[in-house]
């Protein structure tokens, strides 16, 4: 009998898909479950890539194969023949990535990403008393709402592509904002986060690769969700 086997033989695999836009950090947030590793310069996924992680669940050793794929659309035909081939498999599972930018002064020292800048509502006295601070103030909006419309257009294709791929509405999924240990320049409030993942009916968790915050504990809902 295998570990992840119980008494009557049967197998506990999961099948787990990791899928979002290039550079929100799915790599990493795979091998720092996986491995306990984070990468500040790693390279942009080809393909898919698979790893196994196994834990434990009210006693029994359960195994999830963990599929970390490629967020390049230029990937997205081999990816999207992955995702139809999981809904055939033991166990069809999702973790949605929603990505954070960083900030363009950030990018040498956090590695790839978008740039969006925010404006810095910096406390100079300079910035007080001018209209280069209402200015700032209006482009500070603009720039929130500009990035809510995008995060939201972002959300909706992703959902539409595990809607186009899976037709089994039982599969968990959990939408994932990464990269909160940038929470200083972030551009996806919580709330916002919440409401999306709400309107899908999805977990949500903010986490981050790069100081563990919540890695292990978002796969292992999902894991416990579909067991
Ligand atoms: P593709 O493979 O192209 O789809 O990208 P990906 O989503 O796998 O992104 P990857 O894990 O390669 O990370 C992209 C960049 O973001 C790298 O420079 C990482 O070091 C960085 N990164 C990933 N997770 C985090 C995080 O939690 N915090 C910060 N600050 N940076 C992160
Ligand atoms: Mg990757």
């Amino acid at each position: 009998m295998s570990s992840s086997e119980d008494e009557s033989g049967e197998e506990y695999l999961f099948k787990i898909v990791i899928i979002g836009d290039s550079a929100v950090g799915k790599s990493n947030l795979l091998s720092r479950y996986a491995r306990n590793e984070f990468n500040l310069h790693s390279k942009a996924t080809i393909g898919v890539e698979f790893q196994t992680q196994s834990m434990e669940i009210d006693g029994k050793e359960v195994k999830a194969q963990i599929w970390d794929t490629a967020g390049q659309e230029r990937f997205r035909a081999v990816t999207s023949a992955y995702y139809r081939g999981a809904v055939g498999a033991l166990v069809r599972e999702l973790v949605v990535q929603i990505g954070e930018s960083i900030a363009k002064e950030d990018y040498e020292e956090f590695g790839r990403g978008k740039s969006w800048v925010k404006p810095s509502m910096g406390d100079s006295m300079e910035f007080r008393s001018s209209w280069f601070w209402f200015l700032s103030s209006c482009l500070h909006i603009v720039t929130i709402w500009v990035m809510s419309i995008y995060t939201k257009l972002r959300f909706d294709a992703w959902c539409e592509v595990l809607r186009s791929t899976h037709s089994d509405t039982t599969v968990a999924r959990m939408l994932v904002g990464n990269k909160f240990d940038l929470e200083n320049i972030r551009d996806v409030s919580v709330e916002e986060g919440k409401t999306l993942a709400e309107s899908e009916g999805l977990f949500f968790m903010e986490t981050s690769a790069l100081d563990s915050t919540n890695v292990k504990k978002a796969f292992e809902i999902v894991i416990r969700e579909i067991y």
